[in-house]
Parts: structure tokens; C-alpha cells; sequence
């Protein structure tokens, strides 16, 4: 039932830690992490009532006793926490959640887009991004990131492509460049694929 996506959330997991599941759906994360006692504790919340009436039926189906809150973002969550999942939605929302105080020490982030942007945002607002993993689910790659407060200054070089060291996942970026490269784009956009590419190329070669 769980995909290799959630899987790589979930190992990212602490066992000591209590997780909010912040956007979660269906709860098929929290199932996960409860029924093999991955962590001591899993919450889940989510902005639309509908998805959480989801996850409400799942966790009954299940026979898990798991606390939900319809919340936007870490807002409306009174239980203790002290890791925040936020998965499966673009970077933009994950900056608008994390912009909170509420915003705990530890983050997983899987966003959907924009990793450069995430990237730089995390730095900027006091994160580090001690682990990337990458994930290849359903004919896409994702980037599931392990966030500790703290000050860390990446490389542009790490901004962009991350701190995964993942050789396939950068040879899918070239190759992806590649074939926009080929298309009728503007001359600035042209350069700049190029320049990714070279920079790419230096992640991928054998040290
Ligand atoms: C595509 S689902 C992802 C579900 C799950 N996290 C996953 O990765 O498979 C995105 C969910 O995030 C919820 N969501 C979007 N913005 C949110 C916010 N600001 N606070 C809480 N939940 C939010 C949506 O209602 C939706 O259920």
C-alpha cells in the first residue's frame, strides 16, 4: 500500500521523535510509521476536512488510535511534536507553513517542485539540511529532505543540486536538460541549461 516515496519519508524518522504529519491526506504515512513502531508518537492534520475524513476512515479501518487536527499547517496542533512532516505539495506551501512559530526543531520535506527555492528559503530562515535522498517512485524522481535548525551556508553548487551525491539522479537532470535543449527556447534560458549541465558534469565524474 505504501509507496517508495513515504517509505524514504519514514526512514528519515527518528525512533525517540513525536511526528506531525502536517497535509496528510490519506494518512498512509502515519499508518506506516505507527504500525511498525518507527517513532514513539504520530499525529496527523490536515487543511482540507475532506482529507482528513480520509485518513479518520483509515486509521479506523486500522484500528489506530491516532490524533487528527484540520489545521493549516502547524496552526491549529495543540499535541506535542517535535518532528514535521510536510510531503507531497509544492515548495511554496512548505515556506508559507514553515514560516510559523510553531515550526518544530526537526523537518521532512518532500516538495513537488522548486528545490532550489526550498533550498535557499531553509538556509535563509535558520535550517540545515543534514540529509537528501533520493527516491525514484512511479516514474519520478523525489528529494526527501532531513531539516535541523541551525545555521548552514550551501554552495551554490548544493542549492541547486542538492547534498543527495546521487550520480543517477544528476545524469536524469543532464539528460532532462539535454532535451530542452533541443526545443526552440529563448537564447538566456539556452545558456543557462548549459551551465547547469557543465556544473552537473562535475557532480557526476568519479573523484
Ligand atoms: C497531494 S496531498 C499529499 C499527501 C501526503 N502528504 C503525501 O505526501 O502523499 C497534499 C495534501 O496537503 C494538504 N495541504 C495543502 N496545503 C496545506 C496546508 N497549508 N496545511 C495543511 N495541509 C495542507 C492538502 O489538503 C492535501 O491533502
Amino acid at each position: 500500500m505504501i509507496s517508495e516515496r513515504l517509505k524514504t519519508i519514514a526512514s528519515l524518522v527518528s525512533q525517540n521523535d513525536t511526528v506531525v504529519d502536517v497535509g496528510c491526506d490519506h494518512g498512509y504515512l502515519a499508518i506506516y510509521l505507527k504500525k511498525n513502531n518507527i517513532c514513539k508518537d504520530v499525529i496527523s492534520s490536515d487543511i482540507n476536512q475532506n482529507a482528513l475524513n480520509n485518513a479518520i476512515n483509515n486509521f479506523k479501518k486500522y484500528k489506530l488510535d491516532i490524533k487528527t487536527y484540520l489545521s493549516d499547517g502547524f496552526s491549529n496542533i495543540e499535541s506535542y511534536y517535535d518532528t514535521g512532516v510536510i510531503a507531497g505539495v509544492g515548495a511554496q506551501t512548505i515556506m508559507d507553513i514553515i514560516k510559523s512559530e510553531k515550526t518544530p526543531n526537526k523537518l521532512i520535506l518532500a516538495s513537488n517542485n522548486d528545490l532550489y527555492k526550498l533550498r535557499c528559503y531553509l538556509n535563509k530562515i535558520g535550517y540545515k539540511i543534514r540529509e537528501e535522498k533520493v527516491v525514484y517512485d512511479n516514474k519520478h524522481y523525489y528529494i526527501v529532505m532531513l531539516c535541523i535548525k541551525g545555521i548552514q551556508k550551501l554552495t551554490k553548487k548544493e542549492l541547486l543540486f542538492g547534498i543527495s551525491n546521487n550520480k543517477k539522479y544528476y545524469n536524469y537532470l543532464i539528460n532532462k536538460n539535454k532535451e530542452i535543449l533541443k526545443k526552440n527556447i529563448p537564447l538566456l534560458k539556452k545558456i543557462q541549461l548549459k551551465y547547469y549541465n557543465y556544473l552537473l558534469k562535475g557532480l557526476t565524474e568519479k573523484k
